[in-house]
């Protein structure tokens, strides 16, 4: 079975999103390890749920993300999140009351899943983003604060539309890069989770490959 493991093939050159991969990473290791250690039912509970809550807001930055740059690719990606979603609901339950064959299902898809979808889905995204960014002189962090574009077909629209507008994709402040774990200047803490350092590094690590 494939282990949990973040690699530089999960890079996606784009630093808001590398951070919250290696957390989403870190998040399912832990699972993973409470697991295979035989951690007591309600460890395994915790590091579900928080690897869920993780999940939740990550897909919502990366679909938010994708409509702001009107993504062709939109739907296909989002019916990848969809599947895990679908699986936390479905086998969630499952692992919580401790069933070993769902836990064990469930990480087996994850490890696959989670490789997958971040070196081949997730770099095809970044590389649009990126590349819409470069043509258009934005970011992410400028488009944020001006509502999504709408999509191509209603069929693509994501259900917390209104709330991600609402709120914007982004928590507001923070007090350290989730990088360098530096603490941020007064632009960065109004502006995301990543300093613009690590932006910068991300960037030319980017260009360097071009
Ligand atoms: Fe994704």
């Amino acid at each position: 079975m494939r282990r949990i493991q973040w690699s530089s093939e999960n890079e996606v050159f784009i630093a808001q999103i590398d951070a919250e991969h290696r957390d989403l990473f870190q998040l399912a290791e832990g699972f993973e390890r409470a697991v295979t250690q035989h951690a007591p039912p309600l460890a395994i509970r915790e590091h579900l749920s928080a690897f869920a809550a993780h999940v939740a807001e990550h897909f919502s930055h990366e679909e938010w993300l994708m409509q702001s740059v009107e993504y062709p690719s939109y739907g296909w990606h989002k019916q990848q999140h969809e599947t895990v979603r679908r699986r936390l609901k479905l086998l969630g339950p499952l692992i919580e009351s401790g069933d070993s064959e769902a836990t064990s299902l469930f990480l087996e898809f994850l490890a696959n899943w989670l490789n997958d979808h971040t070196s081949v889905t997730d770099r095809m995204m970044a590389a649009y983003v990126r590349n819409y960014e470069r043509a258009h002189a934005t970011n992410a962090f400028e488009r944020w604060g001006a509502p999504a574009r709408p999509l191509p077909s209603p069929a693509n629209v994501h259900a917390t539309v209104a709330e991600t507008l609402e709120t914007g994709p982004f928590p507001k402040t923070i007090r350290f890069c989730r990088i360098c774990n530096r603490e941020t200047t007064h632009e960065i803490k109004a502006r995301g989770l990543v300093c613009q350092k690590c932006v910068e590094r991300s960037v030319s690590a980017d260009l360097d490959r071009d």
